[in-house]
């Protein structure tokens, strides 16, 4: 069962037009597999957000196949990517797309739990392990703090629906102020509005979850969000600035990079 009228979900898909043919191909072969890539409406969306707002960072929880990370580094050619995964069968996949499509110089697959992995990727940020383009030097010096442009400019949720909160929390460590955090699949085919998407009662938990998830969101005053219903559910919630927000009292994770 789904929220989206049958007829304008088929009309609006055949609007729908791939990034590239070896792209359009990759689809095909996830979807005749199962494979939950993101929707194509989904796909639009995404691509708006990353042509319009110059994302030069991104990370993404949930790699699968590569699909979405591979359209990140096509939309904007001057992003690097890093994606996680924890299924190691999915992650090979992902790697030899990857490779495939000629995007491995910028797109990293890490393997691993999201937060475990995500936890790496906070220490690393104060190491100089990663390289910063010329002009981003520039900004690192006016900035006075090279480690924020380590930070990511975009993060995608997009994993294990009943951890959201999690790979949230671990998510703010690794943004600033006007970075964006997507969150897809947060209407669970409308099983986060109303019971009745969920006539069997089988998904009792991940609903619970994603409720409380949804619920902190819209009540959380260090990002500003909307919730979209494209493809599964979207949110995006744009990191304030720290003085656009009173009631910060030395939060766990943010802002980890302002002194
Ligand atoms: C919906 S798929 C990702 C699809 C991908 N973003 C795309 O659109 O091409 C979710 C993936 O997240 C992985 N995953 C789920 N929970 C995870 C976790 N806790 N840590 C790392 N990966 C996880 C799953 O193995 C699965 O391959």
């Amino acid at each position: 069962m789904n929220f989206i009228d049958e007829k304008i979900k088929t009309y609006m898909d055949g609007l729908y037009k791939p990034v590239s043919e070896e792209m359009g191909i990759l689809r095909e072969k996830a979807e005749e597999n199962h494979i939950p890539i993101i929707l194509k409406d989904t796909e639009g969306f995404l691509l708006s957000i990353l042509k319009a707002g110059r994302m030069m960072r991104i990370l993404e929880i949930g790699t699968a196949v590569g699909y979405s990370a591979s359209l990140f580094a096509i939309a904007e050619p001057h992003c690097r990517v890093d994606t996680i995964e924890r299924n190691p069968e999915m992650f090979k996949e992902a790697v030899k797309n990857i490779e495939k499509l000629g995007l491995s110089d910028r797109i990293r697959v890490h393997f691993g739990e999201a937060t475990n992995v995500m936890e790496e990727l906070l220490k690393g940020l104060d190491s100089d392990e990663i390289e910063l383009e010329p002009e981003e030097e520039i900004i690192a010096e006016l900035l006075g703090d090279p480690s924020m442009l380590r930070l990511y400019d975009m993060v995608f949720i997009d994993a294990g629906k009943s951890h959201y909160r999690e790979f949230w929390d671990a998510a703010m460590g690794l943004v600033r102020p006007g970075s964006i955090i997507i969150c897809d699949n947060v209407l669970m085919k409308g099983k986060t509005v109303s019971d009745e998407y969920d006539p069997d009662g089988k998904h009792k938990t991940n609903i619970r979850k994603m409720r409380e998830f949804v619920e902190f969101l819209s009540t959380n005053d260090l990002v500003d969000t909307t919730f979209l219903p494209i493809g599964d559910g979207i949110s995006i919630s744009v990191v304030r600035e720290i003085w656009d927000t009173d009631t910060i009292d030395e939060p766990e994770f943010y802002p980890i990079n302002l002194n």
